[in-house]
């Protein structure tokens, strides 16, 4: 069985073609980081329209990649939601598109279910039920996942995601876009020391405005922030989003007797993150499964490996689907 994949919710263009047993034959993304990069941020109608040039060199690119004709393929699957109107517009249409053309299945996919299936690309070994933090731009919870199309909420955010946070204090220490990336290399292994706010440390839901704030009060203070002060700030504020995501999602794993954990979305390249998962599930002897960088942030073969299962049970979507620009999880409704 082989899957086409189109992923474009946001400001990633990415196909890919996965085959059975959640191989990736090809994953090509073209980021279009440096475009939003002078805004500090995404902007929706810029996406867009990048989309619009970037889709089809990208998707003939993740066939030629794979070395396969485009008689091969199987099933088209592509994100609906959630994620931003127009982007998601521009995938379905082109899936649509090549759904027709092949006179193959269209596969609706969630690109929140997405992040949480990236492991199995890597991880043959990963069981239900496990525990998924998903942590990226535009989103910050937990859920359960008992089982394919089997979901269940754990926690969110009540405001900011924890990306967002990343993106925002990035720019406002003027570090550049994208905001985890930027804020990780200029901290490199400096440790900062100063105590920033948890907000709902003691629930399950996660708030990360409070942090922000707390990080823009301190640079109102400053006339001109020392580059010393700036790397103490971003690196005692990079801390605190990992000791954040890190104590709820253990602590929420072991009260619920989960042994697996799943983290993905952009926020989960983070190294410090990774290190800190890594040591926490030794010492409570939990089995954490954070996918490769390239497979943590937004991609078209994570929306193959939903598209696999999609088409494997004959969940197909009409081919009158529309973008749902905010599809909760929990409620699927194709
Ligand atoms: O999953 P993703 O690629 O796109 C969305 O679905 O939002 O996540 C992008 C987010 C951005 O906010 C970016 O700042 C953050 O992930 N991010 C990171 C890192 N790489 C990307 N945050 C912290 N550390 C990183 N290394
Ligand atoms: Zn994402």
């Amino acid at each position: 069985m082989i899957v086409l994949a189109i992923e474009t919710s946001c400001d990633d263009t990415s196909a890919a073609i996965v085959s059975s047993d959640n191989k990736v034959l090809s994953s090509v993304v073209s980021s279009q980081n440096d475009i939003h990069g002078i805004f500090g941020g995404v902007v929706p109608e810029v996406a867009s329209r990048a989309h619009l040039d970037k889709i089809s060199p990208v998707y003939h690119l993740a066939i030629e990649e794979a070395n396969i004709s485009s008689s091969q393929i199987d099933g088209v699957a592509v994100t609906i939601g959630p994620g931003l109107a127009g982007s998601l517009l521009v995938g379905l249409s082109f899936a649509k598109g090549l759904s027709l053309s092949f006179k193959k299945p269209l596969l609706a996919v969630n690109h929140i279910e997405g992040h949480f299936f990236a492991p199995f690309i890597e991880y043959k070994d990963l069981e239900y039920p496990y525990l998924a933090l998903v942590a990226s731009g535009g989103h910050t919870a937990l859920y359960i996942v008992k089982g394919f199309r089997n979901y269940e909420y754990a926690g969110k955010t009540r405001d900011d995601a924890a990306g967002e946070a990343f993106d925002k204090v990035a720019k406002l220490l003027g570090l550049g876009y994208p905001g985890g990336v930027a804020i990780e290399k200029f901290v490199g292994d400096y440790e900062g020391d100063i105590d920033f706010p948890k907000p709902l440390e003691k629930e399950r839901d996660f708030s990360f405005s409070g942090l922000k704030t707390a990080v823009l009060n301190i640079v109102k203070k400053h006339n001109k922030l020392s580059e010393d002060q700036k790397i103490n700030i971003a690196s005692s504020f990079q801390r605190t989003v990992v000791d954040i995501l890190t104590e709820k999602t253990v602590s929420l794993a072991l009260t619920k007797g989960i042994k697996n954990i799943v983290i993905s979305g952009g926020v989960s390249a983070n190294k410090l993150l990774r290190k800190k998962f890594e040591n926490l599930s030794k010492e409570h002897n939990l089995k954490i499964y954070i996918p490769s960088p390239k497979y943590c942030t937004d991609n078209a073969a994570m929306i193959g490996i939903v598209g696999l299962n999609l088409l494997s049970k004959g969940i197909i979507a009409p081919p009158t689907v529309s973008a749902i620009a905010d599809w909760d999880i929990t409620d699927i409704v194709v």
